[in-house]
């Protein structure tokens, strides 16, 4: 529940998307938002109004002249922490470009202060025409921020150029970005994410890796995005989707994830070490498969470098570190020792248990830091995340 409380305006134009908004609506009031959703006549034509009604449990408005609401465009236009638009018509954007405040939806945006996002939707080529783009650039120099278009397949066939709503998902992303940020101190900070596991190479075919799946740092990146953070990902080899908003660096072994981390350090304001790196890789790598005829394996292992204590030295100033310990036994013990002999700030304590961990969806989180020591509930990996970001700023 990110957004407990905090009002989010909705408009919705005429098009084709307008019902991904209902996705987007529901998205919001699930996070705790109290939303109000208004529509243009065309998005009436796309979506009855009292579809959103249902979704979000309050009415959905579209007229400037409903008994009983006659200032209600001025209050919905100061009181929302972000105004946003989604789908945005070329025709909304040419309307409000030009200052014009024929219905509710327009009015409230010629009201408006605060922060608006849109989320333009339309035909490829009413997207590239210049008078959209000349519309796009006023509102942008007016402080206007837009999530998308992207290309993808239109509502009349498949296209490769922009035009394409973006998912409800990551306009959600920044929407709670729009409206989390300017309370955060993670804001504006360049934050440092690695996750997942990594791999090492027995032969070209073979390697060494561990359970990690990413989920957890990728819940990190997601999370710190969410606060206002510039987030680098630095990922192990996993099948997750890159997390929205994040720059990601893809690396295969625990060498290419040091080399990795290395170049994006001067610039870190907090490190999040969530990844698994190999402790250990073959003392040698086959050119060729090894086959089955060859007999018994033995394998030598050699110690890979410890890439958060190579940290240690070369972090910016006042940069605040966060490793993760994955443990089976003694885990609290053994996270006090990270604390120190890494120097670390906070040290996040995973122990490998039911339903928490490396693999699954929910993970239950200790925190060991100067603070104390803080166990978490069940939870799920976004929620997780969300508690370690909470330390992390009051730490900073
Ligand atoms: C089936 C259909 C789909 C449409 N899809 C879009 C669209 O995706 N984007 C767009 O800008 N206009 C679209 N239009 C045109 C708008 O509905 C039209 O410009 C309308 O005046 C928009 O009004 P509004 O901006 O007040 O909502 C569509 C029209 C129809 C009939």
């Amino acid at each position: 529940m990110t957004l407990t409380g905090r009002h989010v305006l909705l408009g919705v134009s005429g098009g084709i998307a307008s019902y991904k908004a209902c996705t987007l609506a529901r998205r919001l009031a699930d996070a705790g938002a109290v939303v109000d959703v208004v529509l243009t006549a065309s998005a009436a034509e796309f979506v009855r109004p009292v579809t959103f009604e249902a979704l979000v449990g309050r009415p959905a408005l579209g007229s400037l002249w409903d008994p009983g609401r006659a200032l209600a465009h001025i209050a919905l236009a100061r009181d929302s922490a972000v105004a946003v638009l989604a789908p945005a018509t070329a025709n909304l954007l040419a309307r409000a470009a030009a200052g014009i405040a024929d219905d509710l939806l327009t009015a409230i945006l010629l009201a408006r202060t605060g922060p608006v996002l849109a989320a333009p939707a339309m035909n490829d080529a009413m997207y590239a025409h210049p008078a959209t783009q000349a519309n796009l650039a006023i509102l942008a120099a007016r402080g206007w921020r837009f999530v998308g278009p992207v290309p993808g397949p239109l509502a009349e066939g498949p296209s490769d150029r922009p035009g394409r709503m973006s998912e409800p998902e990551e306009i959600f992303l920044e929407i709670e970005r729009a409206v989390r940020a300017p309370a955060s101190k993670l804001a504006g900070k360049a934050v440092l994410v690695t996750a997942g596991p990594t791999r090492e190479a027995l032969d070209p075919i073979r390697v060494l890796s561990n359970r990690s799946s990413g989920r957890q740092g990728f819940a990190l990146a997601e999370a710190a995005f969410a606060r206002g953070a510039d987030v680098t990902l630095v990922a192990g080899p996993t099948a997750l989707t890159p997390p929205y908003g994040c720059r990601v660096d893809r690396v295969d072994s625990t060498a290419e994830l040091a080399a990795a981390v290395a170049r994006h350090l001067p610039s870190a304001d907090v490190l999040l070490m969530a990844a698994a790196p190999a402790d250990f890789r073959p003392a040698t790598t086959d050119a060729k498969k090894r086959t089955r005829a060859a007999g018994d394996l033995s394998l030598t292992l050699a110690p890979t470098p410890d890439v958060l204590v190579g940290t240690r030295d070369r972090r910016k100033p006042g940069a605040l570190a966060v490793g993760f310990a994955y443990e089976t036994d003694d885990g609290e013990t053994n996270a006090r020792a990270k604390l120190a002999a890494k120097g670390l700030d906070l040290v996040v304590l995973n122990l490998a248990e039911e339903g928490a961990g490396a693999e699954g969806e929910t993970n239950r989180l200790t925190l060991v830091s100067a603070e104390g020591v803080t166990a978490g509930p069940l939870e799920t990996k976004r929620q997780a995340a969300e508690r370690v970001l909470d330390a992390v700023e009051r730490l900073l």
